[in-house]
């Protein structure tokens, strides 16, 4: 049994067939209009959505499956104090497969080591959001025709934008990826992100502060939004909070083949002036999050054997502490605390001595 937890968890060869499979359900919806009969997929979503949990129902719903859910912590039974993984125990006999998003970093990890059923990774706090990456890795494909040789333009909240950390860590495993990595200084790509993606890939990359300067160079732009919800300082957040606003003037030297992306949804960092120039693909990209997720819901049901749960190779250390405040191992009752090379295994942050 398959979880996707990060996107790492697939080689380049399953993320190239789920782009396959994702264009061809484009083609011929009606080829896979009852692949999923029968089967639900429970969308637990502990923190709020719009794309990624309506995206999800309608990727089941387009392959013939049922769906059930929450769409809010307050709404499920964490409110009476229940764990993480009690809750998931439930559902996992409830459902064939699980999307969840969690505020905490690390909590799909917990839920795959108790659930029966694939679970998908929805975004946890400001980690990882591989599904967003296989979406933004979908409309990469179909604009640009490649996954190499692209330099990457990636503009706004690098520190807690999670789809920021996902889609860098895929695109290292790629050949010739240049990053433009383009925030203010407060909003600076995380050391672990760094440490474990772009230095050990050798991948060339900048930190620039200059949205303006970078445009000439890039291939793709992918904007961010200021994720205002993360800041533990609301005045830190308030000062930071349009430090872009990407406009169709700024275009004006800009590639004609230039893909603009936006996990979306987007506050004031790209205008509505752009949204009328071709080169803006960030409504294609959220449209295209129900085909590759029909894709990803099709590969894991698919998928029997062993489940690939976390933390095999893991160990406990009791001279390490996590003490990352947003980690989901500070307030998950009864899991283990486990680190693989002096990181949380949770979180990836570095762990500290107690
Ligand atoms: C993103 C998220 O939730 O991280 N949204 C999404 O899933 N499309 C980006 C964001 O909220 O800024």
């Amino acid at each position: 049994m398959r979880n996707l937890v990060d996107i790492l968890d697939f080689s380049t060869e399953e993320i190239d067939e789920l782009v396959e499979v994702a264009l061809d359900i484009i083609e011929s919806p009606e080829k896979y209009a009852d692949a999923a009969k029968g089967k639900i997929l429970g969308t637990l979503f502990f923190e709020p959505s719009t794309r990624t949990r309506l995206s999800f129902t309608s990727a089941m719903m387009s392959l013939g499956g049922n769906v059930l859910g929450f769409d809010s912590a307050q709404s499920s039974s964490v409110t009476k104090g229940e764990t993480l993984s009690d809750t998931i125990r439930m559902v996992s006999g409830y459902t064939d497969i699980i999307a969840m998003r969690h505020p905490k970093e690390g909590a799909p990890i917990v839920a795959s080591t108790v659930s029966d059923v694939p679970v998908i990774n929805a975004g946890d706090g400001g980690h990882y959001h591989p599904t967003q990456t296989l979406t933004d890795l979908l409309t990469i494909k179909r604009r640009c025709g490649r996954f190499d040789n692209l330099t990457i333009g990636i503009c706004g909240d690098l520190k807690y934008g999670r789809t920021v950390h996902s889609l860098i860590s895929a695109m290292t495993r790629y050949t010739g990826i240049k990053f433009v990595l383009i925030s203010p200084d407060e909003l600076k790509l995380p050391d672990y992100v760094k440490a474990d993606f772009l230095d050990k890939c050798g991948c060339e990359y900048s930190e620039v502060t200059s949205l303006e300067e970078a445009i000439p160079s890039l291939d793709i732009l992918y904007m961010t939004r200021i994720q205002a919800e993360r800041f533990a300082d609301k005045n830190e957040y308030e000062r930071l909070k349009n430090c872009y606003e990407l406009t169709a003037a700024m275009l004006g030297n800009a590639k004609e083949s230039l893909c603009i992306l936006h996990p979306l949804p987007r506050v004031t960092e790209i205008a509505v002036d752009v949204d009328d120039d071709p080169r803006a693909a960030y409504f294609e990209q959220a449209e295209g999050g129900r085909y590759i997720r029909m894709a990803l819901i099709l590969m894991l049901l698919k998928t029997k054997g062993v489940n690939d749960r976390r933390g095999g190779d893991a160990m406990p250390d009791t001279s390490l502490v996590c003490n990352n405040p947003h980690c989901i191992s500070r307030t998950e009752r009864g899991i283990k605390q486990l680190y693989k090379n002096g990181c949380c295994i949770y979180c990836d942050q570095k762990a500290e001595k107690v």
